[in-house]
């Protein structure tokens, strides 16, 4: 009898957990995620908002860098422990190098005319000036031009795409794209939120109108980092959006992933992985879990308390440039840790890092930049809309110096339209940064599988 008993409720937990699984499928299968709605500005929110988009240009003063060389002037540094390399966060001996050329080399005024080669516009959506650049392909007899936004993350900028840009307004095959880089709202020249809950989602809307605003139905998206979630959120809330072009994917979790995980080092085809996710994937712990912990404290921080460290980073340009770089150290390579300078200059010029890192000092983001992680980490994410399907033709660059690699039977749990997924041969996480031509190539096959031509 007792087995009996046991038996049955066994039955009938099987039943009842079958038919969650069954609920919980059908509610991911759900087209498309509410868009919502927010107003993030000071204060009330207005009867009526200003909707016109405005030319804008960055803008330095001779004040401005005054300042700045006042305050590298009086940086206080704590040496290195010996041969301690990128081990225990940013060698200050390596940082002096770079920070002396910030002081007496590096040309902000020059930088200033850089960024202003492509013409940046500012408009007002939710209550927050939306900054972005808006760049055109010369005009071709014949060409298809595609719309196309490319969303950065954190610590990164618009920037990131200045090497990526002329690739893509270039013509290949008659197909040439017009590009949109939006700044995340509370990074560099977008205004930062002045109400809490400004999450991924809410800026996924907020790019929505954007490009409703300048008046394309229909584009595509591509995205890392936080750029990534946004643009998927974008995908997700607009199910006509023409393809979304990713460079990480966040893995789900779930029984096949647990599946994978146990036979995937020695059977990877029984569970859908290839040889190269496996080199990639295992050891599955020291990999993904341990690795993982080692390189996530700045998150922690940054999704609990992130005005407190943010008091430091945002009073010295010093503390700003250790913070910033060593993500660009590390992400690009996690050997880069045993390096003396940090590996920072075999992919990156100085120049470049640096003009990163000016546009989140003087326009003092960095505090901003870092709230993002506390509004989009409050929840569980399974418990997020977002958790939903996407069925968006999408594409996935497997990039190898990612943080974590995600195989594409695992992308697939979420995404269910995947047009290509590509094992890329180099490069971490900032791909567009690092490795400009490559993922443009990517995009460009990506998006002619798309269009079929
Ligand atoms: C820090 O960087 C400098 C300059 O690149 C290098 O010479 C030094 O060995 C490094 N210090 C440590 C403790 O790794």
């Amino acid at each position: 009898l007792l087995l009996l008993l046991l038996l049955l409720s066994l039955l009938l937990l099987l039943i009842v957990r079958g038919l969650l699984a069954y609920l919980v499928h059908k509610r991911r299968q759900i087209k498309s995620i509410p868009l919502g709605e927010g107003w993030w500005g000071a204060g009330d929110k207005p009867l009526s908002e200003d909707d016109k988009i405005y030319p804008f240009q960055v803008q330095t003063s001779d004040q401005e860098i005054e300042d700045l060389h006042e305050r590298i002037d009086k940086t206080r540094y704590t040496d290195p422990l010996e041969d301690s390399c990128f081990q225990y966060g940013f060698n200050s001996t390596y940082l002096k190098k770079v920070v002396h050329y910030w002081r007496n080399q590096f040309d902000w005024k020059k930088q200033v005319a850089v960024l202003n080669k492509y013409p940046h516009f500012k408009t007002k959506i939710e209550g927050l000036d939306v900054h972005f650049i808006h760049v055109r392909p010369p005009h071709r007899e014949g060409q298809r031009v595609l719309p196309l936004m490319l969303v950065h993350g954190w610590p990164g900028s618009f920037y990131e795409f200045y090497r990526i840009l002329p690739l893509l307004t270039e013509t290949q095959d008659g197909l040439a794209f017009e590009v949109i880089c939006p700044s995340i709202p509370g990074y560099g020249f977008s205004e930062a939120p002045h109400k809490q809950g400004f999450d991924s989602l809410a800026a996924a809307r907020v790019f929505l109108t954007l490009m409703e605003r300048l008046g394309f139905s229909q584009f595509y998206l591509q995205g890392g980092d936080w750029g990534s979630l946004i643009t998927t959120n974008m995908a997700q809330m607009k199910p006509h959006v023409k393809g979304l072009h990713v460079n990480m994917m966040m893995s789900s979790r779930g029984l096949k992933v647990l599946l994978s995980l146990l036979i995937g080092p020695y059977l990877p085809f029984l569970v859908g992985l290839t040889r190269e996710d496996v080199r990639r994937l295992f050891p599955f712990f020291e990999r993904n879990v341990y690795e993982i912990l080692r390189e996530s404290g700045y998150m922690h921080i940054q999704a609990t308390k992130p005005d407190t460290a943010g008091c430091g980073v945002n009073d010295s340009p010093v503390g700003l440039a250790a913070y910033i770089l060593e993500k660009f150290s590390t992400w690009t390579d996690l050997k880069n840790k045993d390096l003396v300078d940090g590996g920072l200059e075999r992919k990156f010029s100085l120049d470049d890092l640096l003009t990163n890192v000016m546009i989140y000092w003087t326009t003092g983001s960095i505090v901003s930049s870092m709230r993002f992680y506390k509004e989009n980490l409050k929840t569980n994410i399974d418990n997020r809309v977002d958790s939903r399907w996407i069925f968006v033709p999408s594409g996935l660059a497997a990039f190898p110096g990612e943080l974590m690699h995600c195989p594409r039977s695992w992308a697939a749990i979420r995404y269910r339209n995947i047009r290509s997924y590509t094992f890329m041969p180099r490069g971490g996480h900032f791909a567009a940064f690092e490795e400009p031509k490559l993922l443009a190539s990517d995009i460009v096959q990506f998006v002619k599988k798309v269009e079929k031509c």
